[in-house]
This record gives C-alpha cells, structure tokens and sequence, in this order.
C-alpha cells in the first residue's frame, strides 16, 4: 500500500472503532502524519486520560501504553507492536525499589513514567522530564530516590540542592551514549547554531547547551530563541515535528546514533493491523493497576 492508501485505511478503521490515535515525537515521519496527536509522553498521557474515545493506539513503547492503560482501564489501549519496549524502564524493578526504600526509609520515591507499572506500583510519585522539577519541588520530603534515569535526576538534583537525593543507575541507551566530542564536532561545523539537549544526555553534555528539556520544551524553546540554526540533542523523530511547525529555521542532529530502534518499530501495516483486529490490547492486572495508577494521578494532580 502507498502511503496515501494507508492514510485511507487508517482513518476508515479509525471512524469504524471510534478510535484516537496517539505518537509519540520519536515515531517515524509517517506515522506522526497519520496521528490524531503528537506529543511527548506527560501530553499523551494526560490526553489519554481525558479523551472520550474507547479505543486507543499508542505509537510509542510499552510503558506509554501501559500509563493509558493505568489511567483509562475501561478503555482498549493498543501498543501496535508488542515487544516495543524502553529498555530504560528495564532497568528497574519493584523488588530492588522496596530495597532502597528500606535502606532511606525518610526518602519519596519519584518514578520517571520510563518505568513498569509494577515500579510505579512501588513509588510515591511519577514525572516526566517536562514536570521532574516541579514534581521534586512539590513534596515536603527532603530525601528524594529517583529512578530509573541517573541523568534526568541529576539535572535535577543540580537544581533543587535543599534535597538530598539517591540516584538510581539506569540510563537511556540513545541519550547516554552522546559524547562531548560529538558536540564540539558539530558546534565547529556550525558555530551559528544554538544547542538543545534532552535532559536523558550524560551531565557534560547537558553542561554545554545552550537549552535543556524534555522534547515538548525543546519544540517550544526553539520559537523563543534568537536565530535561525539549531542543534537538536534528542531522538530524531523530533527534527520531522520542528520542520514541519518551523519551515523557515533549519535543524541538526547534534548525532546519527539518536535513534531510539524501539520507537522506530511501529510501521503504518501495524497501526493497520492494530485497527482491524484490536489487538495487542495492553492492561493491567489488579492489585498493581491500582497502586501504580495512584503514583500517575498523583503526577497527573500537578499542573
Ligand atoms: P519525553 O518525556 O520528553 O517525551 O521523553 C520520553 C522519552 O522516552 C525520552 O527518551
Ligand atoms: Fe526509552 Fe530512550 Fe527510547 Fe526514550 S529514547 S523510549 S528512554 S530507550
């Protein structure tokens, strides 16, 4: 099928199930264009929980669907490709978190939404990397265990030093892997431009931009900043969004190797598929739907 074919397909299955369609900003080009929205994972999921529809598909990876799935279990929520996982919400487990919690009895636990819903289950609290900060600052704790991501927590811990704070050592395996060399190199190729990096980027590689955030506040940022030529510190996927919404800025991947394989999985055959047979549906079981629903609510409650 043609891409145009498909964009036919999808929106007929889409009016037949009264389903939405959400991507994330590393999806491919074409599924973004397709989508009924894109947006980083707090926008998703907060639209998730609030729209109507009694179908989702989520273009993204597991533990996305599965905070709609936490947030709306009346409805059907589809991940079109099962094994799309994020290999940082591996990273953690419930049992290792009930560990630390025992060790810094005094500490919240504040769970990136990059986690399982069984570590949620276990939190306090969850964030993304567009609400970290205001989440950290929000509870009366002053001992913070963050988890999975060392980086995001970092950066934040950097800006709230009133908080003592235990990192735990997972990383993303796109972001972590950005180099300080890889960023003098194509600042030299292009010294006019200003840098944005995603807060999952190693500590000295966040230290020379020119902006942090998370992929919503990066395409924000990019309309508030002076020039013209921008330096992009994040997956891909993102550069087709900000082309599209600035036609007259011009965007460089700060490296090649910002490819996330997992987001890159879902093609428009899955989305096809997904619409026709409903299937694979993600849910989950109680007692930990309910438990780790409350660490998302909790987050959701903070705007
Ligand atoms: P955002 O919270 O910016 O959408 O990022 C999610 C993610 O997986 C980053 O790698
Ligand atoms: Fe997970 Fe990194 Fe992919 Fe985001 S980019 S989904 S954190 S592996």
């Amino acid at each position: 099928m043609s891409q145009v074919q498909f964009s036919t397909e999808i929106q007929r299955l889409k009016k037949e199930k009264n389903a939405l369609i959400l991507a994330h900003t590393y999806q491919n080009d074409e599924v973004q264009e397709i989508a009924d929205f894109v947006g980083d994972s707090l926008e998703l999921s907060r639209l998730a929980a609030e729209t109507p529809h009694p179908v989702l598909v989520f273009c993204g990876v597991h533990f996305m669907a599965e905070s709609a799935a936490l947030l709306s279990p009346e409805k059907t929520v589809l991940l079109p490709v099962a094994d799309a996982g994020c290999p940082m919400a591996e990273m953690a487990d419930a049992e290792t978190v009930k560990e630390w919690r025992t060790k810094y009895p005094k500490a919240a636990v504040v769970a990136y939404v990059n986690t399982s819903a069984a570590v949620k289950a276990v939190s306090d609290i969850c964030c993304t990397s567009s609400n970290a900060l205001k989440v950290v600052r929000s509870l009366p704790h002053e001992e913070v265990i963050f988890l999975p991501d060392q980086n995001l927590g970092s950066y934040i811990a950097a800006q709230v030093p009133e908080k003592k704070f235990h990192l735990w050592p997972g990383f993303c395996r796109t972001h972590h892997q950005v180099t300080v060399e890889e960023v003098e190199r194509v600042k030299k190729a292009h010294p006019e431009a200003k840098l944005l990096i995603h807060p999952e980027c190693p500590p000295e590689v966040s230290a020379l931009a020119d902006y942090v955030g998370s992929t919503k506040q990066i395409v924000e940022q990019v309309g508030k900043m002076e020039g013209s030529t921008f330096i992009i510190g994040t997956e891909m996927g993102i550069i087709h969004g900000l082309k599209k919404r600035y036609p007259e800025k011009r965007f460089y991947l700060l490296t090649p190797r910002l490819i996330c394989p997992n987001m890159k999985k879902t093609t428009l055959q899955d989305v096809v598929n997904a619409l026709r047979t409903l299937q694979p549906v993600i849910t989950v079981p109680e007692p930990v739907r309910s438990q780790a629903r409350l660490s998302l609510e909790r987050m959701l409650a903070i705007k």
